[in-house]
């Protein structure tokens, strides 16, 4: 419950970070009509989901002083920068959206039949590396420009990129939410801790399933083919590719091998073995997203140690 309560305190950092800037109250018009390329309801979605984290964060908490356990705070870990664009407020950051390398292989993933579960290591269908998920400032991308499809200018191309990233971020934090909960689940022994880990995670598998989809129409027509004249990150059409590993509609998870490869091919979250998708695994993909760049090491200390204790639990009778 401690590592599930640090997850979600980091996850409504980044998404508070998304809110400000893009949600339905969002500060940079520009931004969310970039975000609204992808979907004329993101900015509705964005604020929706902030509101979601902050809830698992503070019940989290709350449940464990309820029960006498220490709550977990990372606020002394606030320290990273804001984005200097009109609509983010001026604060420490837990989480850095400036600059991320997005992993995608779970588009791949979901789309297979085959599960990382056994062994099966899986490529994104392309490559978002360090491109920024948020605006940075004013001068790079002004707040109130169009954000037509296609982008005509330069700052419109950059936006729309970011926007994207944003989109493909979303359904990358919240892949990993869908598979982290299964992990925590697996190891409950009190039925009310399990039914909090269940309740929540199921959320987490809406949000990821939701996302998908909107992450998807990045890399259809009509807005397929942008790419940011500054860090030269693409996102291509992946329908023209005609293979059912790329196609944009196929949100659904493919049926895959589960817990035996004698067994038949089952519809399933995956991966939620502990060593592919447990604490230790969440910290370690959000580290290599960049998501934690400029942290300190007392911020690395104490993530990785509650998600070393998170993970050694074992289930109790
Ligand atoms: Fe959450
Ligand atoms: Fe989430």
């Amino acid at each position: 419950m401690r590592f599930a309560a640090a997850a979600e305190i980091i996850e409504a950092d980044l998404w508070q970070q998304y809110n400000e800037l893009g949600g339905v109250h969002g500060g940079n018009p520009a931004y969310m009509a970039a975000l609204s390329n992808l979907d004329g309801d993101m900015p509705q979605y964005i604020s929706d989901n902030t509101d979601d984290e902050l809830s698992h964060a503070a019940f989290l908490n709350a449940y464990l002083i309820s029960k006498g356990e220490e709550p977990v705070n990372l606020d002394a870990f606030r320290n990273l920068p804001s984005s200097q664009a009109t609509g983010a407020k001026d604060i420490g950051r837990l989480t850095n959206l400036l600059k991320l390398n997005v992993d995608l292989s779970w588009y791949t993933r979901y789309r297979s039949a085959r599960n990382p579960d056994f062994g099966v290591k899986f490529k994104g269908p392309f490559t978002i590396e360090n491109e920024p998920a948020i605006p940075l400032n004013d001068y790079d991308t002004p707040p109130g420009q169009d954000q037509p499809v296609p982008p005509a200018t330069p700052q419109e191309a950059r936006m729309q990129a970011i926007a994207n990233t944003a989109g493909f971020h979303f359904a990358f934090i919240e892949q990993g939410g869908a598979s982290l909960y299964p992990t925590l689940a697996f190891k409950a022994t009190d039925p009310e801790v399990l039914r909090i880990l269940v309740s929540i995670g199921g959320v987490e598998i809406d949000h990821f399933g939701l996302w998908h989809d909107k992450a998807g129409n990045a890399v259809a027509q009509p807005l397929a083919g942008v790419t940011d004249p500054e860090t030269g990150v693409t996102f291509p059409d992946l329908n023209a590719r005609n293979s059912e590993l790329d196609q944009t509609n196929l949100i659904l998870p493919e049926p895959c091998e589960f817990i035996s490869k004698s067994l038949p091919a089952c519809s399933v979250i995956r991966p939620t073995l502990t060593k592919n998708g447990g604490a230790v695994a969440t910290i370690k993909a959000f580290t290599d997203d960049l998501l934690f760049l400029g942290q300190s090491k007392a911020f690395f200390g104490l993530v990785n140690q509650v998600a070393i204790e998170a993970d050694s639990v074992r289930r109790g009778f």
